[in-house]
């Protein structure tokens, strides 16, 4: 495509039921702010479109977990992370939400122009229901175990274990997380979209034209999904959480999410053209118009296969491209929010940048380094040593000592101003940096014209690291020692530094896309104004008049010390131990004797299921039993599990006399992490019953069994 007339940049709708982490950010949130401040500095017309992604089963299943509703969820998580993606400087023109007016209707609206076409298919299915929740159960409302790699807590859309996408059928043992009964099957309508009608096209469109522009990685992922045979795919969902079906026989009828989400980019669209005074029709309409949807590799198939169709049917323009990112991994194993195993958007906020010693230069170095180790053909890893030698190393060391002595020694050897150039004086090195200028910015352009973001960071930096070679070169501060001999040697020191300094104003320009915080430093400052950053500057050997006087310099970046590098770590391994215990994890052992009269049984929040089912309870034998000194109320066990022994200590000192229980079989929480009571370290915990008047029971199976046997 020629220069296009105007760009739809997307960033993919997240899913407003949690904090989203830097492995999002970095894989299509960061990208997309790069590429589109890229092209405001071109002064291209784009509209940077993204919002909160508000339907779907994840909302009611998060509203559960937290004993609220989904409108509670969507409007604090939508807030939060509307203000995460600000703090790190991502700048959409919009950030709109699935959850209003407009949006309901323009999904409705396009579902029957569809539906009206026929383009729609309507079947009647069998589908899982839960007869005591009286519902249809969405797939993720199934768990089961897995028939790939016998995961026994995956859902039925996908194995969260092993990442296989599943149908709810697939699963062995399948229960409802509602009630925990096995589902039964109950006929239901949906409409769907065929898919396998519109192969023709794909193949055409996908796997002849965008071949090579496209990544490797997404033509792959698609051309494996249409070999694999294309389905028809329901895009309705009995759920009462939603947009309604928009049909007079849908009753309890919804869209499915994934056909309204992406309809959300069309909606908010609509309303930035409402808040803006815009046209936004051509945006949508227009075959001038690029339209590139940044997204992570497990959206592949919803942008370059489903959505295309819909917007194909729909007489919309097409994505030019989806640059997809593979998935970023942390300290050596994959992100998860259920495992603990992240880095939260608002945890990198709260730990740098809202700390006394932080500010914006460190959402600039969080963007530099998730750029530098961006996850474009392959997996990647963000390590925190590695986040601390790329700040300190690079940001510090190179590009940050660079503009720092450049303006120290324009203030002390050309009285804080710009010096002159004495053309007969410049030599081959003078040119060859000069020259340096104008290649990088060449690089850089195409580098980001073609989506590849990494190399084209990579390429300022090099520029500035050379700048730091040719000014060591040069040495200015040596020559000043000459002056009293040679005074003509100030036309060298000028030289260098008008070189330098014009090399800043480059620098500024060609790093604003990825460190627009950094940028705005620097033009405050070189006092100029935000202009200056107009691409069509950069290359330019005059950005910098010469007498202009300037501002003393500012410290662009600060290092990250090893102690912030080991907090975090150790942070991280402690959200992973909190998380592999139970949730209801005490302080004390529950085996400890409330006071007599309690209320033991008060009630707790409701919770799913799946809750119940982190628990790992199994029955052991208690083998050895002794005080524990200086405890009057603990004891220390020994249960035989079957296959291993495992040291208990339990609260039950006032209640058994040790010898007494040798043989009792009790219940054991098995997979509560480890703690230290008394200098012992406990692996687990027994489950007392408790009477009204505070004596405590076993509960023990009601005859005896096989050590290690499971409860559930
Ligand atoms: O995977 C997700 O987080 C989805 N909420 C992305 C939706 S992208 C678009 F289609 F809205
Ligand atoms: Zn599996």
């Amino acid at each position: 495509m020629d220069q296009p007339k105007r760009y739809l940049i997307t960033a993919a709708l997240p899913y407003a039921n949690g904090l989203k982490h830097i492995g999002h950010l970095a894989g299509a949130y960061l990208p997309a702010d790069i590429y589109v401040r890229y092209l405001r500095a071109q002064k291209r017309e784009v509209a940077f479109i993204c919002g909160s992604d508000e339907h779907g089963t994840a909302i009611p299943i998060q509203a559960m977990k937290e004993g609220t509703t989904p409108r509670a969820i969507i409007d604090k998580y939508h807030a939060l992370i509307k203000q995460n993606f600000a703090d790190l400087g991502i700048s959409f023109d919009i950030y709109h939400r699935t959850s209003e007016p407009i949006h309901h209707e323009t999904s409705q609206e396009f579902f029957t122009y569809l539906n009206d076409r026929g383009e729609l298919e309507v079947k009647e299915t069998e589908q899982y229901y839960d007869e005591e929740a009286k519902t249809f159960l969405a797939d993720r409302y199934i768990m089961g175990t897995c028939p790939v790699c016998g995961y026994q807590r995956a859902y039925g859309d996908q194995c969260e274990n092993c990442g296989t996408s599943l149908s709810p059928d697939q699963l062995i043992h399948p229960h409802s997380t509602l009630s925990g009964k096995p589902p039964v099957k109950k006929n239901t309508k949906h409409w769907y979209l065929p898919l396998g009608k519109h192969e023709p096209f794909l193949r055409e469109w996908i796997l002849q034209q965008h071949k090579d522009d496209w990544r490797s990685t997404v033509v792959g992922q698609c051309k494996s999904w249409i070999d694999g045979g294309l389905q028809s795919r329901a895009v309705t969902r009995d759920l009462d959480w939603g947009i309604k079906v928009p049909l007079p026989d849908a009753a309890g009828k919804v869209l499915y999410v994934w056909f309204d989400a992406p309809i959300g980019y069309i909606s908010a669209t609509r309303q930035w053209g409402l808040d803006t005074g815009r046209d936004w029709k051509p945006y949508w309409y227009d075959k001038d118009t690029k339209l590139v949807h940044f997204i992570g590799k497990d959206n592949i198939v919803f942008h370059c296969i489903i959505f295309p169709i819909m917007l194909q049917l729909h007489g919309n323009i097409l994505p030019e491209n989806v640059p997809a990112n593979e998935f970023m991994n942390l300290e050596g194993e994959k992100m998860s929010t259920s495992r603990g195993w992240k880095l939260d958007m608002q945890d990198y906020i709260d730990d740098f940048i809202n700390k006394d010693n932080g500010g914006t230069q460190l959402a600039d170095s969080l963007r530099y380094y998730l750029t530098l180790i961006a996850p474009e053909t392959k997996d990647s890893e963000f390590i925190w040593k590695g986040f601390q030698d790329a700040n300190n190393s690079e940001l510090v060391a190179k590009f940050g000592n660079f503009v720092n002595r450049t303006f120290v020694l324009m203030h002390k050897l050309c009285n804080g101003k710009v010096p002159p150039l004495h053309k007969d004086r410049l030599d081959a090195t003078d040119e060859e940096m000069m020259t340096a200028i104008g290649t990088t910015k060449t690089k850089v352009e195409q580098l980001l014209e073609g989506y590849r973001f990494r190399e084209a960071q990579f390429e300022v930096i090099m520029l500035s690291d050379l700048a730091n070679k040719y000014m060591q070169k040069k040495e200015p501060w040596i020559v000043a020692r000459t002056l009293a001999e040679t005074p003509e040697n100030q036309q060298l020191i000028d030289n260098c530094l008008h070189i330098c300094l014009q090399i800043t104003a480059n620098l500024a320009i060609l790093i604003n896309p990825f460190l627009p915080f950094t940028a705005k430093k620097m033009l405050h400052m070189m006092k100029v104004v935000e202009k200056m950053l107009d691409w069509e500057n950069a290359g330019k050997l005059n950005l910098l008049s010469v007498g202009y006087s300037l501002r003393a310099p500012e410290l662009l970046f600060r290092k990250i010390e090893d102690e912030e590098v080991k907090a975090q770590v150790d942070k991280l391994l402690a959200s992973k131990a909190a998380l592999a215990a139970p949730t209801t994890a005490p302080d004390q052992p529950v085996t400890e004797t409330p006071a007599p009269g309690a209320d033991t049984a008060a009630a707790k929040p409701t919770i799913v299921y799946d809750d119940f089912a982190r628990l790992d309870l199994k029955v052991g034998t208690i083998v050895q039993a002794e005080k524990v000194a200086k405890a009057d109320k603990l004891l220390k066990l020994l249960v035989d599990m079957g296959a291993e022994q495992r040291t208990i200590v339990s609260g039950i000192a006032q209640h058994f006399n040790p010898a007494d229980i040798i043989g009792r079989q009790v219940v054991v929480v098995a997979n509560l992490a480890p703690r230290k009571m008394k200098g012992i370290e406990s692996n687990g915990m027994i489950l007392m019953a408790e009477d009204k008047s505070g004596k405590l029971h076993f509960v023990s199976p009601g005859e005896t069994i096989e050590a290690g046997s499971g409860v559930s």
